[in-house]
């Protein structure tokens, strides 16, 4: 029998579950043509909760084309990611895909690589001077707009985890984007962020391009109930006795993380699938083992830090929820000052090793949090 949780890869179907309001929301901004930015933290399940809208509309008319900027560390991987993921949004067959790559791009020349399993993928040639940068920086950034208009059909772009265009060439690709986008009338654009401050950043400041470029919808955690619901359906799809309370310490653990959550059940139905029953002792064994695989890993995470740094995270992971800027926090666990709590809370947010969700700030990962308390507090 299959393991009815999922973690580490995209979730949809009957592996996802609730985010109903932000389905809906999605929906209607798609429907109205707007742009949105979407924030939180990673492993929250933004681009699962884009995927799942995406399939939702299959019927419907328009053309989506989805873009994953991690995969793209630099303009011309970017620029050649877009080319590809647009022919292939607009033909259904690999060779159309390929024959209308040869029709529109000028400077690009494709040609078939084959990857694992031995399917076939677009890559392109170029000679890449300058000149060429500007011609298919304007021709591919235009298409979908033309597209749209040729086909009378609205195009939805997903730029998910769109911060990473500024790793580009500073702020100069951030305004060519942004002018194309500007003028696109029949496409709507979504763009994803886990760097919550870069993304911030970038719609908040007045002289930046996509200041007030779009809605604004921040994405949380799944709400406790909803999330109750889901892991008491998952066991018993597989006949899996566990207690309400137990699903609740679950949640307690892994302070409802999408993530960390199915993580965590994952493995504990792996230890309970034979038994049929998921006990109190299962789920502090289970919490046990996966703390055990992951302490190299945690040991080298926290050589990394600074003192000051070390006693914050400690301070966070003891008290999640205090006010970490009072003075009585601040003084109880020796953090100096103010000034110097911004300082590292700054550097471990900009890692990614804190999140702020809600106004409270938390250690992103659940089991290193788990782990400093049990470990070295
Ligand atoms: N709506 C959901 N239902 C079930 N699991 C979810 C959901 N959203 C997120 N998850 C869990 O979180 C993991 C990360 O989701 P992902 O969409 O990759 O997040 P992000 O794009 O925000 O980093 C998934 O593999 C899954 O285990
Ligand atoms: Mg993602």
């Amino acid at each position: 029998m299959a393991n009815p949780f999922r973690y580490g890869e995209l979730v949809s179907g009957e592996y996802f579950f609730d985010r109903e309001k932000e389905k809906k929301e999605l929906h209607q901004i798609i429907e109205s043509a707007i742009n949105v930015f979407l924030y939180g933290p990673r492993r929250y399940g933004k681009t699962s909760l884009v995927l799942e809208v995406l399939k939702e509309r299959k019927g419907s008319q328009e053309i989506p084309i989805y873009l994953d900027l991690l995969k793209a560390p630099t303009k011309r991987k970017f620029l050649e990611l877009y080319a590809r993921e647009i022919a292939k949004a607009v033909t259904t067959k690999f060779d159309e895909a390929l024959n209308f790559c040869k029709r529109t791009f000028s400077r690009l020349i494709p040609r078939i690589v084959f990857k694992a399993n031995n399917i076939p993928e677009i890559e392109f040639d170029a000679s890449w001077t300058r000149e060429t940068e500007t011609a298919v920086t304007e021709e591919v950034l235009a298409l979908p707009e033309e597209i749209a208009q040729k086909k009378g059909r609205r195009v939805v772009v997903i730029l998910d985890e769109f911060p990473e265009i500024t790793n580009y060439d500073g702020k100069k690709f951030e305004g060519i984007l942004r002018s194309f986008i500007q003028s696109h009338q029949d496409v709507s654009y979504i763009f994803t962020g886990s760097k919550r401050r870069l993304l911030l950043k970038m719609i908040s400041d007045p002289k930046r391009a996509f200041y007030k470029s779009g809605k604004i919808m921040p994405l949380g955690k799944i709400p406790q109930e909803e999330f109750e619901t889901f892991i008491a359906q998952r066991f018993k799809s597989s006949n899996i006795r566990i207690a309400k309370e137990n699903i609740k310490l679950i949640l307690e653990m892994t302070r409802n993380h999408p993530y960390y959550t199915q993580m965590l059940c994952w493995e504990l139905w792996e230890k309970v699938s034979i038994k049929k029953q998921a006990l109190k002792e299962d789920i502090s064994e289970t919490l046990n083992t996966t703390l055990n695989h992951q302490r190299e890993y945690f040991l080298t995470l926290w050589d990394n830090f600074s003192p000051h740094q070390k006693v914050l995270l400690l301070a966070l992971a003891k008290e999640p929820l205090a006010n970490i800027f009072s003075r009585e926090f601040i003084n109880k666990f020796g953090l100096a000052t103010v000034s110097s709590v911004q300082k590292s809370l700054h550097r471990l947010m900009e890692l990614e090793v804190v999140d702020k969700t809600n106004n409270i700030y938390e250690i992103s990962d659940v089991f290193f949090n788990l782990w400093l308390r049990e470990e070295v507090a």
